[in-house]
């Protein structure tokens, strides 16, 4: 299921070091189906080679307005015309400098001109140094771009080309691609917001030792993706766990289980939605030991005293904001057999909507799923598909769920 499947895509690259991000995101748009026509300016030809990008686009690259390829010579009105969206990236400072004139002297510049405006969104990707990037013009600059219906998405920071520290560097392919999507996707969380919990949890024993589990946290990272392209704000408190934290996503992290019951439950009264896909260590030590707990030679482990963890999904959903509606909670039960049975018994334990039942052996750290959703009504499974197509298929089903209610 890809947003980009047969969309056609003007990638439009300016001058700048950044070009050579711009040749990963032409193939990852590839990847997702959709078509590319690469336009280069003079400049942009100057850091990477039209020969890679029509490599990588499968496409003739353009990059002069006097190509006679086009047989009307016409190629700002026929490439065009013909395009879902138009990116620039990069869009060096010059490159918004002359649009924002209304200049056209290339072939670039002609097409953002030309574009029909109500139909082809444009998509700048600004990339530059920090002290360009900062400066009176490039923000009054890009303020006006705005103004004049372009969307100018935001920049990276962090160590840049030049050596220096700071805000300006063009967002990375998969954060492009995330922007790109966002243009097609259907949006039915916009103006919601919605909490993911993920991951496992670590109970400490003692400073270097703790109880934990194997949910890598991918299933409520990709949930979170998932929102967030459906429109949604996100907040997404994660448990110890590997992954880089989802583009346009809020991400606090947590270890135990007690700092992912506060962070949910501080964050809970701004939510629409909480998807409890962690998880969560159902004990905890007693008491963890101050110092490193050392053997005693009599053979034995050290006892230790076990207390239960708060059940944050049942908390949520005890909730007044849940209670009255508000609140739409989801509970995913991680099984070994019987997920139906277990399901439901859940399902009626902690008062929420919907649990998305799994086999945990199966699903811990796996790229791919299979669903059972269980509510009030009954059962329906989901056969076994990548998480990331699972996550858009729950975060739709959600969405018509709190339309209805
Ligand atoms: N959950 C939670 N807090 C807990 C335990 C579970 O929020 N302390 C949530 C999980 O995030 C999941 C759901 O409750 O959405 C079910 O979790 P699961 O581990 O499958 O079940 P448990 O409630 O722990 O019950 P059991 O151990 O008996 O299977």
């Amino acid at each position: 299921m890809s947003e980009l499947l047969n969309k056609h895509i003007v990638l439009g690259l300016s001058g700048g070091i950044a070009c050579y991000k711009a040749a990963e995101l032409c193939r990852t748009l590839v990847k997702q189906g959709a078509t590319v026509q690469v336009v280069m300016t003079e400049a942009a030809a100057q850091f990477i080679t039209p020969v890679t990008m029509q490599a990588l686009s499968n496409r003739p690259v353009f990059v002069s307005q006097w190509d006679a390829r086009e047989p009307n010579n016409m190629a700002h009105i026929n490439l065009s015309r013909e395009a879902d969206l138009m990116l620039v990236a990069p869009a060096s400072a010059d490159f918004m400098a002359k649009l924002l004139h209304g200049r056209a002297d290339d072939l670039l510049s002609l097409m953002c001109l030309a574009r029909p405006v109500e139909r082809v969104p444009l998509l700048l990707a600004p990339a530059m140094n920090r002290e360009m990037w900062s400066h009176p013009a490039t923000q009054r600059n890009m303020a006006q771009l705005r103004a004049d219906g372009a969307q100018v998405l935001g920049v990276g920071q962090g160590e840049q080309a030049c050596g220096e520290t700071g805000d300006g560097r063009m967002l990375e392919p998969d954060e492009l691609l995330h922007e790109v999507k966002k243009v097609f996707a259907p949006k039915p969380l916009l103006g919601k917001h919605v909490l993911v919990s993920a991951g496992p949890t670590f109970e400490a024993i003692d400073p270097v030792r703790g109880i934990t589990n194997l949910s890598s946290g991918k299933m409520g990272f990709a949930l979170a993706q998932a929102a967030a392209l459906a429109g949604a704000k996100v907040t997404l408190v994660a448990g110890p766990v590997s992954l880089s934290t989802p583009y346009g996503v809020n991400r606090t992290n947590v270890r135990s289980a007690l700092e992912m019951h506060a962070a949910v439950m501080s964050a809970l009264p701004q939510a629409d939605v909480f998807i409890a896909t962690a998880a969560v260590a159902d004990w905890r030590p007693a008491q963890a030991a101050t110092q490193k707990i050392k053997k005693d030679g009599s053979g034995q482990m050290p006892a230790l005293n076990w207390i239960e963890n708060p059940d944050i999904l049942a908390d949520a959903a005890a909730t007044e904001l849940a209670r009255s509606g508000k609140l739409f909670c989801v509970g995913f039960a991680a099984e070994s057999h019987d997920v139906l049975a277990h399901a439901q018994a859940k399902l009626v334990r902690k008062k929420v909507p919907l649990i998305v039942g799994n086999i945990g052996s199966e699903t811990f750290g796996a790229d791919d799923n299979a669903l059972l959703l269980v509510d009030a009504q009954g059962a329906d499974e989901w056969p076994r598909a990548p998480k990331t197509e699972l996550a858009q298929r729950l975060v739709a089903e959600i969405a018509k769920r709190i339309q209805r209610s």
